[in-house]
């Protein structure tokens, strides 16, 4: 027997997919486009083309209208540029005139079409994988995806004859009281034969209470042309739930969220207060690690095995090695930080900042775009900005690489086994040799020499340290 539930590993040729995006999407109250809305940290357009990727169509297709640009470069960030065009509704004047929208590209396509819309995140491409081959399995021109709703208030209903046999979709607000009793809803899923849609398009008229062309009037055209119309029934409703209103996208996040959580304790994450954490469902983590409450690990983060993060941190497309102590309320982006080390409290790393093995940062210690090499300490109120420190070198407390000079940003060089003093300023460009000690208060405005120690403002060799170390 077929395995309906299997994803095709391969490219379908004889599958296109067109997502629905062009609508503003009223009911959010917001001057962002609804698509753009993000959910896990990415806009729901993105789940959307991620999932229909997974069933490898030939192109999938996205109808823009409001904010096309931004939605283009949504999508262009989860896909890259294989497969997907897109086509402009520049007045949203329904679904069925959206589809319309892409007649040029599809009309003489003849392949299957999967019409899914940008506000749908949820839907699992297995579900979608099942869905086609039932509408190929039945030979149908037309399939609709429907649940039963226990409150279907707002959505277009199925409506069949007095046999069972489908007859139409009645949309909400064209719906007669009896109408409006049936439970089975248009999920907004649908497939069809290329070819007879756009011929029955081309007969959808604005006959109704909101004057748009509906999609939904397609199935009851091909009806009535001989055509056979499927309806595929799903048991999970909240799958194709759509996100109208900033309450259900809420709702949806919760959905999400304690997803992941649930996975990650499973697979071996504690979190000490699962209903307090937020994690993204493409982070990854080892084994062991421990989770205090409010953590927030955003993007593509990476945790490796047995880290400990408490609580008020945040995370975002970092990785982490082993054993690294993460303290409260510390802010980490688009950094690397390896095995051993310790951040925090309140430290902010940041572009592309690199903590070396066994180093460690403390308090209010800023570090942007620089890296701390193997064994190094920063433990309190410090700046490293565009600096590459090496190994075993301590930085004492209030240093500033002063790395700005109002028009360019400049380098700062610290090599091994250096102790920079307390409140020293290195104004950049400037190295400081191995071995060498800034004095407490120093201002360095040249190059330190190797072993020496240098102090005062501007800061001056006052000692040889290398000779009386020899001594
Ligand atoms: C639509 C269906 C309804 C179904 C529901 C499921 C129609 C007429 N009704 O309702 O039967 O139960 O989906 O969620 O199709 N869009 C455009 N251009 C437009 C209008 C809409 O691109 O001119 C896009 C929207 O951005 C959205 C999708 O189409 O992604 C669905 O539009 P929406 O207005 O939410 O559909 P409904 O009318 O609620």
């Amino acid at each position: 027997m077929q395995d309906h539930s299997s994803l095709k590993p391969q490219q379908d040729l004889s599958l296109d997919v067109l997502i629905l995006a062009a609508g503003l999407g009223t009911r959010m109250r917001s001057a962002r486009a609804k698509v753009l809305h993000e959910l896990g940290g990415r806009p729901l357009i993105s789940h959307v083309v991620h999932t229909a990727a997974q069933l490898h169509p030939r192109t999938i297709f996205i109808v823009v209208g409001h904010q096309a640009p931004e939605v283009e470069k949504a999508v262009r960030t989860e896909t890259g540029d294989e497969n997907v065009a897109f086509v402009t509704q520049a007045e949203q004047r329904g679904t069925g005139d959206a589809v319309m929208a892409a007649k040029t590209e599809l009309e003489t396509a003849d392949s299957t079409l999967l019409v899914l819309s940008g506000d749908v995140p949820l839907i699992r491409p297995e579900t979608l994988a099942k869905f086609i081959d039932s509408h190929k399995a039945r030979g149908a021109t037309c399939s609709i995806l429907t649940v039963r709703l226990e409150n279907p208030f707002g959505y277009g209903r199925i409506v069949r004859d007095n046999e069972d046999r489908f007859m139409r979709i009645v949309e909400q607000k064209d719906a007669s009281v009896d109408e409006k009793q049936i439970r089975e809803i248009n999920a907004g899923i649908y497939c069809f034969e290329t070819g007879p849609l756009f011929r029955a398009l081309a007969r959808v008229k604005p006959s109704n209470q909101q004057g748009e062309y509906y999609l939904t009037d397609v199935p009851s055209i091909l009806l009535a042309d001989g055509e056979k119309v499927n309806v595929y029934l799903h048991d999970d409703a909240r799958e194709v739930a759509g996100v109208s209103t900033r309450a259900e996208l809420a709702e949806f996040e919760n959905l999400l969220r304690r997803r992941t959580i649930r996975k990650l304790l499973v697979e071996g994450v504690t979190f000490i207060d699962p209903s307090h954490a937020y994690v993204s469902a493409e982070a990854e983590f080892g084994k062991d690690c421990i989770i205090y409450p409010d953590v927030m690990i955003e993007g593509k983060s990476v945790i490796g095995d047995g880290c400990i993060i408490r609580s008020g941190s945040r995370i975002t497309n970092s990785r982490l090695g082993s054993n690294v102590m993460i303290k409260d309320h510390c802010v980490i982006i688009d950094s690397d930080i390896e095995s051993n080390c310790g951040v925090g409290p309140f430290a902010h790393l940041r572009m592309n900042a690199r903590l070396e093995e066994s180093s460690v940062v403390g308090n209010f210690v800023e570090v942007k775009k620089s890296r701390l090499g193997r064994g190094s300490k920063s433990m309190h109120l410090t700046y490293l900005g565009d600096a590459t420190i090496g190994e075993k070198t301590n930085i004492g407390a209030g240093t500033i690489t002063c790395n700005y000079d109002g028009k360019n940003k400049h380098e700062t060089i610290i090599e091994d086994n250096v102790k920079i003093g307390s409140d020293t300023m290195l104004v950049a460009p400037v190295r400081v040799g191995h071995g060498a000690v800034t004095a407490a208060g120093s201002v360095v405005t040249e190059d330190v020499p190797p072993d020496s120690l240098v102090a005062g403002v501007p800061a001056k060799v006052k000692k040889d340290l290398k000779s009386s170390r020899n001594k």
